[in-house]
């Protein structure tokens, strides 16, 4: 009996052990993703579960919004930190180059698999882009949003969130560039645009297409970016307190001087005309941009179109007038590569370059 009885007990020691180890080695397999809060909707409060628009952004604290999803610990070990806590409109150069910063510090370690970043939506296709042509490491990098408040029926902050830390924690995201996942689908940074104010499908990567879903708790990738970004870009931002003030001229029926003056006059080193077609400039503004050149000023064509290639010598002599054109960046994205390129040269034929190859 008493053999037996041992026998019982040490067999289920045995097994406890075994599952202590089981559940060990599940944790450890887990990937280590690091969730960096700079505010948002994500983080967002409504009066009631059915406000979706005139919400209060950036409320919640990343511990709050961690603890609000308790399925990101079955799939990675998660830990959060909080860089800022902004309304994306109102995001800055200073939180971007502390971001970047903190993202390749984080990525170096070899106890960190990825980076989710949640952020508002208004301004996520900037920073996911900025990243993308500065952070210094393959590993997965995720921005993510949401379109309603946490405190809202059906509010999309939480699965989106659940799947950014899976995409940033998958060995299918390294090696894509910084990508920006809502809305169950996955989206390049160079590309990705919000085309609607206020639903929940707003991110689009116009013509050219999103590189994959997220579906059944894990990443399903079709397509890969062709341009240069992260680890292979030539930009460094790590000893870098400021960035070259560049601003964009919009483009209209009629429009004048007055506002590209102002921009130089405030100490632009770079002008992107987000110009009407194929970033077309107007006759009476030629002489305005002659005078940017003549002061040094680096002169981008871009369009307010939203799709297409912005092409040399198309609608204005660019290799006379020594102009820059974007390719198929738009406005926003053009500016942030401009003023990357402009911490390495004003010579407008290597940022054409760099134009060609992020
Ligand atoms: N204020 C906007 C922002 O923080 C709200 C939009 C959002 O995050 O969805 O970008």
């Amino acid at each position: 009996m008493k053999k037996t009885f041992k026998l019982l007990l040490s067999s289920a020691a045995v097994m406890a052990a075994l599952c202590g180890q089981s559940a060990q080695a599940a944790d450890a397999a887990k990937p280590h993703v690091v969730i960096l809060a700079t505010g948002g909707t994500i983080a967002g409060t409504g009066a009631t579960s059915t406000t979706t628009i005139g919400y209060t952004a950036a409320k919640l604290g990343v511990d709050k919004m961690i603890a609000a999803v308790p399925e990101l610990s079955k799939v990675a070990d998660v830990r959060g930190e909080q860089v800022a806590q902004i309304a994306s409109e109102s995001m800055t150069n200073e939180v971007w180059l502390k971001l970047a910063k903190r993202v390749n510090e984080l990525l170096a370690q070899k106890d960190v698999d990825g980076v989710v970043i949640t952020h508002g939506t208004d301004t996520i296709e900037e920073t996911a882009y900025f990243l993308d042509l500065v952070v210094k490491s393959k590993k997965p990098v995720v921005v993510v949003g949401s379109m309603r408040p946490s405190t809202a029926i059906s509010a999309d902050g939480p699965i989106n969130l659940y799947n950014a830390v899976i995409l940033a924690g998958s060995k299918e995201a390294v090696g894509k560039g910084v990508l920006v996942s809502l809305n169950d689908q996955i989206n390049a940074a160079r590309e990705v645009t919000k085309t609607n104010t206020s639903t929940t499908d707003t991110f689009k990567t116009p013509e050219l297409g999103f590189l994959g879903y997220m579906q059944d708790n894990k990443p399903h990738f079709y397509r890969m970016s062709t341009r240069k970004n992260t680890a292979d870009t030539e930009f460094d931002v790590s000893k870098l307190n400021s960035l070259p003030r560049v601003d964009i001229v919009y483009g209209y029926a009629n429009m004048d001087r007055v506002a590209m003056d102002a921009d130089i006059a405030a100490g632009a080193q770079g002008i992107v005309q987000a110009g009407v077609g194929d970033g077309s400039i107007a006759a009476q503004m030629m002489p305005a941009i002659r005078d940017a050149r003549k002061k040094g000023v680096i002169v981008v064509r871009s369009s307010r179109v939203g799709s297409g290639i912005v092409a040399r010598n198309g609608e204005a002599n660019d290799d006379q007038e020594d102009l820059v054109v974007s390719d198929t960046l738009n406005a926003q994205k053009a500016r942030i590569l401009l003023m990357l390129g402009l911490t390495k040269t004003h010579d407008t034929k290597e940022l054409q370059r760099m134009f060609y190859t992020y």
